[in-house]
């Protein structure tokens, strides 16, 4: 549950718990002295006798307030060497204390906030609200599917009253990162949900009912109006399963003028993907109930748009199918067509995710001369041999774009890394018998090089375009600062960011 955070200049609500920030060494900052005076040394004896706190980032430790004191405890925090930090870092503070923070079971608490001066590197108020942001992130959780813990609902958030100088730049600068932490948890909520309940149907109705009423327009293309319109490649995709397949198309014309050209993003959202008749091994199938990742975070990012009204005309569109096995469903030698006009060679079935976002970014190219487009996606399982679980991979043919979602991308820690575009991948593919293939005649060395460049055949001469391959960090297998393992929401915060810093009027 997301604790309650307000920040004050001077304590108002009484507190059981109070959290002190302690530097490298068992430094105190001038409440956490005061703090120490009051409790006549309890503070700095627990320090020097712990031998285990010693103030670097992150360590946590807790006492006993002294008998009748107004603070029934103290927790402290280590902060390190906080000169050294930036937002990023701030934020991942937050969510590793939030971690055992929450087992604590406080119910009211108050941080003694003017340690936050001791960020140098960036304002006190940011650091105030990017922890608390930290915070927030970290203590999601999915329990839908849990009969006893449904039952807590009653259960009340912690409150977290801030104490520091600039109080009031510091709930400005939160009320943006609470409307970022709810798409965040909007599109974690989406990734977590199981396929026979989250299909491309019920993946639309719910993108509805989660964005219209926040004054976004929604549009839904069924699969009569996706054939009318010629969405060829990711029909063929969506044809082995009973569920048929859904495009959403979401519009937020929060810009000041009506007429500024949109930005776009592009997710893919396959729902569950077997491979299709290629398909996957039993080992870690389950886990492709995350192949939507792209698709839940452009819904997340129109929700923290929305939320935050956003000066900024968005367009998105998001894919929507299911890639089965069955007796309808395409096969490997397939040619088909797409909405761009070109025919493909499937060689592969479980190179679907690719087909999907050929139409996906035809359309909206087409219908609305964007800014520019990004696309997200789970695409390839090579990315994370390249990248592991820690980068993103980019591929950005615009050095300006590319320099703007890197600074987003250190500033909120979602990382990313820039990846080839090159002539050379998106000629491997060039099809046989067909204009292009989904397989690369390079074979699977730069997987993700050549998925990228079949990507690019579908992408306007000329248009800004960056493509980010998501598929090893939208899910994790491990606790992360500011994530508790499975659905991570990566790109709500960079593309927030990045809109935030450079887009808006
Ligand atoms: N959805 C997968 C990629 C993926 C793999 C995402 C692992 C997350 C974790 C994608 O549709 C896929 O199957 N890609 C194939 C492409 C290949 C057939 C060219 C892959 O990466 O093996
Ligand atoms: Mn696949
Ligand atoms: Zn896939």
């Amino acid at each position: 549950m997301i604790p309650a955070v307000s920040f004050s200049s001077v304590a108002k609500a009484k507190a059981q718990t109070a959290i002190i920030l302690v530097g490298e060494g068992g430094q105190l900052f001038d409440q956490g002295r005061a703090l120490d005076k009051e409790t006549k040394g309890a503070i700095s004896h627990f320090i020097k006798t712990s031998h285990v706190f010693t103030g670097k980032a992150g360590q946590i430790g807790a006492l006993p307030g002294p008998q009748k004191h107004r603070f029934h405890r103290l927790v402290l925090l280590g902060i390190g060497k906080p000169d050294k930090l930036g937002i990023d870092e701030i934020a991942a503070l937050g969510g590793r204390f939030q971690a055992s923070f929450a087992t604590m079971k406080v119910d009211s608490a108050q941080l003694q906030g003017d340690g936050f001066k001791a960020f140098t590197a960036v304002r006190p108020e940011q650091a105030a609200a990017h922890f608390a942001a930290g915070l927030a992130l970290r203590s999601y959780s999915f329990e839908k599917y849990k009969t006893k813990e449904k039952q807590d609902k009653a259960a009340k958030p912690c409150k977290i009253e801030i104490v520091l100088p600039a109080a009031t730049k510091a709930t400005a600068l939160y009320k943006h990162q609470k409307a970022v932490t709810a798409g965040v948890f909007l599109a974690r909520d989406l990734v977590n949900e199981p396929p026979n309940i989250l299909y491309p149907a019920s993946f639309a109705s719910r993108v509805r009912s989660e964005l219209v009423p926040l004054g976004v327009k929604v549009e839904v293309l069924d699969e009569k109006k996706m054939t009318q319109l010629g969405f060829k490649a990711h029909l063929a995709v969506g044809q082995g399963s009973i569920r048929p397949p859904r495009v959403v198309v979401l519009h937020w014309a929060g810009g000041r003028s009506k007429t500024t050209k949109p930005v776009a993003f592009v997710g893919k959202g396959v729902t569950f993907d077997t491979g299709g008749i290629n398909l996957k091994p039993s080992d870690g199938m389950a886990d492709m109930k995350m192949d939507m990742g792209g698709a839940a975070a452009v819904v997340g990012l129109f929700k923290a748009l929305a939320l935050r009204n956003a000066k900024i005309n968005a367009v998105g569109i998001i894919g929507l199918a299911e890639n089965m096995p069955s007796d309808r469903s395409y096969r490997p030698s397939d040619v088909i067509g797409s909405l761009s006009g070109k025919t493909i060679e499937v060689l592969n079935t479980d190179a679907e995710g690719r087909l999907v976002l050929a139409d996906a970014l035809t359309y909206i190219q087409k219908k609305h001369d964007p800014r520019f487009v990004i696309d997200l996606a789970t695409l390839t399982g090579a990315i994370m041999i390249a990248l592991g679980h820690e980068y993103g991979g980019a591929f950005v043919n615009d050095d300006k774009l590319w320099g703007q979602m890197e600074a987003a991308s250190k500033v909120t820690g979602e990382k990313l890394w820039r990846m080839p575009l090159d002539e050379a991948f998106k000629n491997s593919m060039k099809g046989s018998i067909s204009d292009v293939q989904n397989l690369s005649t390079m074979g699977r060395y730069g997987g993700a090089c050549s998925a990228a460049g079949f990507l690019s055949h579908f992408i306007d001469d000329k248009r800004v375009w960056a493509h980010m391959d998501i598929a090893g960090t939208a899910w994790v297998n491990k606790d992360l600062p500011l994530a508790p393992r499975h659905a991570t929401g990566f790109g709500v915060r960079v593309l927030n960011q990045l809109l935030t810093d450079h887009y808006e009027t």
